[in-house]
């Protein structure tokens, strides 16, 4: 019956395709590790950040500033996330004033103006804060305003967070008199034993008819290090955890502004935060520029990173240059005053207005990047921007190392900066990516163009912005894997590679937080967490050596990747294996030429399915988990679970 021999043919093809599967899956690949043959240098500075103004990056997120648009921009709606606020009987108007601000930065201001007003009917101003302000029990927060009044019978203004939900004050603080001439004021806001919230607003009011002018109202919770006008501790911790041994600021497409006038200019983000102008953002909102060129360096202290400085280069994004030849000359000043402010002494112009600003050592510098993505600039200006720039810092810095964002014409660079952004399957493919040519394959060379399969005679690389793009605000397990094979080859070839960063790095994940997915690192007013590709980067930092050794692996599926380094110091050896397939993979390690314990650490990250992910909901769903392997030693066998990353760490005996 034509039925019956349908069924037993398909039994059959079922049969051989089942077992050629299970044969497959039990077939263990042989992984051969010399651990006296060390081939390549891995850089110390392999693994560090990227950061820019993007997905409320500072403003609503590091920088731990609560108050949103505390400097009163204003567009075509009024002045954003400020609101009237009459209580009862009170009768007032607001609006922006642009004839007085306390300083030429900040020379416009928010004019209240009171009609009628009590101590029980208040009248005043409410800020929405970013997505709310977020309140902890028993906790101080820092606050100031600038201010003046149109005459002294004003009386005290009241600051209070008030819950959304009650409409009633959490903590109120007064200052008792507001002079006639613009000063800054001082407040703290105290919690009680409060229940965490974020669901809360500032109301800033008066108590009595008048008129009162407001600019840069702050408020700070507790920062990192206790900075004043500092980062937010949790997002610094998770940081650190990721072992950076750069920060690469402040962009990004934020370094070359929609326009030339919005650029990243330096010289207006240092100082008082009241003689800062603040800028547009290409990323659709304003930058209060609380972040500015100190707080970058001040946090590559905090983290122990290295600054690689970003220098605008006279390219911005909607296509805007400027000329080379006489009008980039004050461009070129600029950067060489920048390098000099980073790294100057008290004698010297731009090391004595750091130490004016609060900090007198000089910053170590080793990278100076000149511009981002100039391969962008249709015109192709950047082939005569580019080497004017290059010229002139190292004539008055030839210590440092010089970064460029695009291939220019008889220039080889100490170090040229490349980007990828793609999916996970990209990195499956091209996880050789710098790898170097197999001998007289006729594969091409550094010739000025890209890297593929380089040779080592070009400029060193900087993979200065790099992502898995799979998921949504942060990056699935999927996401994960595709970066973790990216890092093995990375590795491998970090004798060219000196260095390498995840971008972004940082988002809100509140509706409208978001200008670029996929983004490392998620957040809202209270909580943070690190997705799967976080906890990929930091194991992969973590467990970093300083050479490759001699490998070779044979008989493993096409999605198993892994990368064996040593560290001779702490006489340790890593190998990080990347099982992308939904098979669990054997693998026999025959590992010759070093005599290890027993036993080793092996921290595994996994997922059962390449769409699940970590949110701010469920922060820890995937995270490492670290246990012992025993019966390490010359031979041993170990199955990679499917969809898996693993490090496992050895000592040298
Ligand atoms: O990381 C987001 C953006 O991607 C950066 O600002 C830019 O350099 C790149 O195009």
């Amino acid at each position: 019956m034509p039925g019956k021999t349908f069924a037993r043919v398909a039994a059959f093809a079922s049969f051989v395709l089942t077992s050629s599967l299970l044969f497959a899956q039990q077939r263990p690949a042989t992984l051969t590790i010399h651990a006296d043959q060390p081939v390549s240098t891995v850089s110390p500075t392999l693994y560090g950040l990227m950061t820019e103004e993007i997905n409320y990056s500072y403003d609503g997120g590091l920088y731990a500033e609560m108050v949103r648009n505390r400097t009163f921009y204003s567009d075509w709606s009024g002045t954003p996330y400020w609101y009237l606020y009459e209580n009862g009987n009170a009768a007032a108007k607001i609006g922006l004033d642009k004839t007085t601000g306390p300083s030429d930065a900040l020379s416009a201001s928010l004019r209240l103006d009171v009609e009628q007003a009590d101590a029980k009917n208040q009248a005043g101003v409410q800020n929405v804060g970013y997505w709310g302000f977020a309140l902890r029990p028993n906790t101080v927060y820092k606050g100031s305003f600038y201010a003046k009044a149109g005459s002294t019978d004003l009386g005290p203004v009241t600051i209070s967070i008030v819950s959304d939900d009650t409409a009633k004050a959490i903590t109120t603080a007064t200052v008792s008199a507001i002079g006639t001439e613009w000063r800054q004021y001082e407040f703290t806001l105290k919690t009680g034993a409060i229940e965490p919230s974020s669901k809360n607003h500032l109301d800033l009011s008066i108590g009595h008819a008048g008129t009162l002018w407001l600019q840069l109202v702050s408020l700070f919770p507790p920062t990192y290090h206790d900075r004043v006008n500092g980062n937010r501790v949790d997002l610094m911790e998770k940081l650190a955890a990721m072992h950076p041994n750069f920060l690469r600021f402040p962009g990004g497409n934020y370094l070359e502004g929609d326009t030339i006038a919005d650029r990243f200019d330096w010289k207006k983000t240092i100082g008082p935060l009241v003689d800062r102008p603040t800028h547009p953002s290409p990323w659709f909102y304003h930058s209060d520029d609380g972040m500015g060129l100190l707080e970058f360096l001040e946090w590559c202290e905090d983290l122990k990173m290295n600054p690689v400085l970003a220098v605008y280069a006279g390219y911005s994004l909607r296509g805007e240059h400027v000329k080379a030849g006489h009008d980039l000359e004050p461009y070129i000043q600029d950067a060489l005053d920048e390098i000099e402010y980073v790294t100057g002494g008290p004698d010297t112009k731009w090391g004595a207005e750091r130490v004016k600003d609060g900090h007198p050592a000089p910053f170590k510098l080793t990278y100076v990047e000149i511009g981002n993505e100039d391969w962008l600039d249709r015109s192709g200006s950047y082939e005569e921007r580019c080497p004017p720039f290059y010229k002139a810092i190292k004539a008055k810095y030839p210590e440092l190392q010089l970064i460029i964002t695009a291939p220019v014409k008889g220039l080889k660079p100490d170090v040229l900066d490349e980007h990828f952004y793609v999916r996970a399957t990209d990195n499956f493919h091209d996880a050789t990516h710098y790898d170097p040519p197999a001998p007289d394959s006729g594969a091409p060379n550094w010739n000025g163009g890209r890297y593929n399969k380089a040779d080592r005679n070009g400029p060193k690389i900087f993979v200065g912005e790099w992502a898995t793009r799979e998921g949504f605000p942060t990056p699935d397990f999927g996401a994960a894997l595709g970066d973790a094979a990216w890092m093995t080859g990375l590795e491998r070839n970090s004798d060219i590679v000196v260095m390498a960063a995840y971008a972004p790095l940082l988002v809100r994940v509140d509706p409208g937080g978001m200008q670029w997915e996929t983004d490392l690192i998620g957040y809202n007013a209270t909580k943070s967490y690190g997705s799967p590709a976080y906890y990929a980067q930091v194991l992969f930092a973590q467990y970093l050596g300083d050479h490759t050794l001699g490998s070779k692996l044979e008989g493993a599926g096409p999605k198993l990747f892994y990368s064996i380094t040593g560290n001779t110091a702490k006489k340790k050896l890593y190998l990080k294996l990347v099982n992308a397939s939904t098979d669990p993979q054997p693998v026999q390690i025959d590992l010759e030429g070093a005599k290890l314990a027993s036993t080793a650490k092996l921290v595994s990250l996994h997922a059962h399915d390449a769409r699940e992910t970590n949110s701010i909901d469920a922060p820890s769903h995937i995270v490492p988990v670290e246990t012992q392997l025993q019966g390490v030693g010359a031979q041993f066998h170990h199955t990679v679970p499917g969809l898996s990353i693993e490090v496992m760490e050895f000592d040298e005996q």
